[in-house]
């Protein structure tokens, strides 16, 4: 895999306007062509949002808080990222989703107007995280310089731009939070935050459990709790990305789990970026009945 990396030159391609790797792009018929089932949970986000740890914890809300399951394979696998099209030998999304029993748990960092129709046809299960944009990019400058399927963010400055004017992998943050948002009245969303994760896990671990139908014991929420502590899942091979080559993901640049707080954007965003941030968070949000915490 590493020998093959070295020779990948990766490109950007567009689709309806949205910048997606293209891979992804040559792959779209495949891809929109997808056949979900009736019993699949989707998990859907802006990318950096918190989905791998959502993507932990809805699994073991599925396996009733059993850990050593949970540990059956690393979170990329168990849980297909359908808009994936890795080089390979690595399987696609599409194709390692296609060879799973159900009921599947599967991933996806599509704006909604993107995602394969056989979604609602199906009428899935979306369990969708959002974050609140400042820390959102901060996390996905830090990733983007790891990440070597992604192109390189550039200085700070530089990538701020880019973040602002939906030009990052998977396009505008505003978009995505907002359409997904808005979709909720027509399809079975289950919308979260990352803030309200790092405020009350347990909390939202119940929530995402009724969501599912799921009857948990006190035992086996408080086993999901431990199992998904930042910490425990910086020290997990199966959640931490490390199992993945240098010349795939980087983690001596940064690691995957990074910092895992809210608020570190104070520590990145320059005063004048921060009006401009706020004036475009304004008037984005203009209307919207969706509001995010920690951006002051
Ligand atoms: P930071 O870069 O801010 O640390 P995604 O899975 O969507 O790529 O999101 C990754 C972000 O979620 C990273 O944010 C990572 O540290 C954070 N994260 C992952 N697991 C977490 C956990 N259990 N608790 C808190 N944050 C977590």
């Amino acid at each position: 895999l590493a020998k093959a990396l070295e020779k990948v030159t990766f490109t950007m391609g567009e689709m309806e306007g949205v910048p997606l790797p293209q891979d992804t792009c040559d792959a779209w018929e495949t891809i929109h062509n997808f056949q979900a089932r009736e019993d699949d949970i989707i998990i859907a986000t802006y990318p950096k949002a918190g989905t791998t740890w959502a993507q932990e914890i809805l699994d073991l809300i599925m396996l009733e808080g059993d850990t050593l399951k949970a540990c059956r394979a690393p979170c990329f696998i168990k849980i297909p990222f359908i808009d994936l099209v890795p080089i390979k030998p690595m399987k696609s999304g599409v194709e390692l989703a296609n060879k799973m029993e159900s009921p599947r748990l599967l991933k996806t960092h599509f704006p909604i107007q993107l995602v394969p129709p056989s979604f609602w046809e199906k009428n899935v299960k979306v369990v969708y995280v959002a974050r609140n944009a400042k820390d959102c990019m901060v996390s996905y400058y830090y990733f983007q310089k790891m990440n070597k399927g992604l192109p390189d963010p550039g200085t700070w400055d530089e990538y701020f731009s880019t973040f602002m004017s939906g030009k990052a992998p998977w396009g505008s943050w505003f978009d995505h939070v907002i359409g997904w948002w808005n979709a909720r009245e027509k399809h079975q969303i289950l919308y979260t935050f990352y803030e309200d994760l790092i405020e009350d896990l347990e909390r939202e671990i119940r929530r995402m459990a009724k969501f599912l139908g799921k009857d948990l014991s006190e035992e086996a929420i408080e086993k999901i709790k431990q199992h998904t502590s930042f910490q425990a899942m910086k020290d997990n091979p199966m959640t931490n990305f490390t199992v993945l080559p240098k010349a795939v993901f980087d983690q001596s640049v940064t690691p995957f789990m990074r910092k895992g707080k809210v608020g570190d954007w104070k520590n990145h965003f320059l005063v004048s970026q921060n009006e401009v941030f706020d004036a475009t968070y304004k008037k984005r949000m203009e209307g919207v009945d969706l509001t995010f915490r920690d951006l002051l």
